[in-house]
């Protein structure tokens, strides 16, 4: 029997939200053999260094603008698997866009001529924000009309668009999903429309209340990390012919409004205030997403599967464990 080929990842943006959590994963994975994670600056080295100990990982700072060196990073490292998660998010997106348009865009660009060169199986993230207001809101289909109207949705659109002309015209394996929200207590989300769901937890618990910056009734699509990093491996692992669709795939586990989350705290025994100070920019990103996701082609073709469905066990998972983080700290401050 032919010995299984160990992989080699390079990961970009890997101190962020979801990188924080991805490298231990990808590290942990017994077919491994090295794990390069690429960060912007020493600052995000450090903390990585930090959270994550493992033989595997080397730790390298990459601006994915600079083409030669995310070439050179790619060839010294023999890669031949690459998860490209630098980016910009959607509400710093909005704050400067030429900066979202440039890492965005150009970012993705190098990564594809690196897939290409290289023969790298490829994962990149897209968004709910491809969506657009002429997008079917709920249970949004595969396929919709999609005219984003923020640099950051313009930005995944094009990507999505751009990874399905790689896979075409090159047969470069890319793999994507159009993430929604998404809920960790591990890193804390890197400017995003749905951070509000992150901060909500670390605020019910610092100091019991908390002002959030959308609407009471804005319905969002949302995922807990866990089911995020099993999607990424699991859409990674799944045979090269099953993966149908090339631009991005549509993946959900729950949706809620922001008074639904007030209500699944509340109903965890704490005393809890919440009020509402709508933050415009944020308000107009978020009414011009879709409020839930159609993902059975993402079921049928890889097995998508979530675990985490029910907002309360989400809820529940997390006050868990960001309090248990938080006492910590605590107690590193008094000692
Ligand atoms: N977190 C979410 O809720 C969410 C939802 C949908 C899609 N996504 C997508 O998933 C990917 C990862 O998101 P995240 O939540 O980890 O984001 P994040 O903001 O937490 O992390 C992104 C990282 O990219 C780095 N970066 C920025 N500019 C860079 C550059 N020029 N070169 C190299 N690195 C640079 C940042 O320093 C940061 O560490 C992004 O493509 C994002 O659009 C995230």
């Amino acid at each position: 029997m032919a010995e299984k080929t160990l992989e080699r990842i390079l990961v970009t943006g890997a101190a962020g939200q979801i990188g924080s959590e991805l490298i231990p994963a990808l590290c942990e994975k017994e077919d491994t053999d090295i794990v390069v994670a690429t960060v912007l600056n020493d600052k995000e080295k450090k903390y990585l260094e930090d959270i994550v100990k493992s033989d595997k990982l080397s730790i390298e700072i990459l601006d994915v603008r600079n083409k030669d060196d995310f070439d050179s990073i790619a060839k010294e490292n023999d890669i031949n698997g690459m998860y490209h998660l630098a980016g910009i998010l959607s509400a710093k997106g909005e704050e400067n866009p030429y900066l979202a348009c440039d890492v965005n865009v150009n970012g993705l660009l190098n990564a594809l001529e690196v897939a290409r060169k290289y023969k790298i199986k490829t994962f990149w993230a897209s968004s709910i924000a491809a969506f657009g207001p002429d997008t079917p809101k709920e249970k949004t289909p595969q396929n919709p009309p999609m005219h984003p109207t923020t640099m950051y949705g313009l930005n995944k659109l094009w990507g999505e668009q751009l990874c399905e002309y790689y896979a075409k015209n090159y047969d470069v394996d890319i793999r994507s999903v159009r993430f929604p929200g998404i809920i960790s207590y591990k890193t804390l989300p890197g400017g995003g429309t749905t951070d509000y769901a992150v901060q909500i937890f670390y605020d019910a618990l610092k100091k019991g209340e908390f002002t959030c910056p959308l609407d009471k009734n804005t319905r969002l699509p949302m995922m807990y990390m866990p089911d995020a990093i099993k999607g990424m491996i699991d859409i990674m692992n799944a045979p090269k012919g099953s993966i149908k669709v090339r631009t991005s795939y549509n993946i959900g586990a729950v949706d809620f409004t922001p008074e639904e989350l007030e209500s699944a705290i509340k109903n965890s025994g704490r005393s809890f205030k919440m009020k509402y100070e709508i933050n415009k920019t944020l308000q107009r990103i978020a009414d011009s997403w879709v409020d839930s996701v159609d993902d059975s082609k993402a079921r049928e073709d890889w097995g998508w599967n979530p675990e985490y469905d029910i907002l309360a066990t989400i809820c529940y998972d997390m006050l868990y464990h960001l309090s248990k983080k938080l006492h910590l700290e605590e107690r590193i401050i008094k000692y």
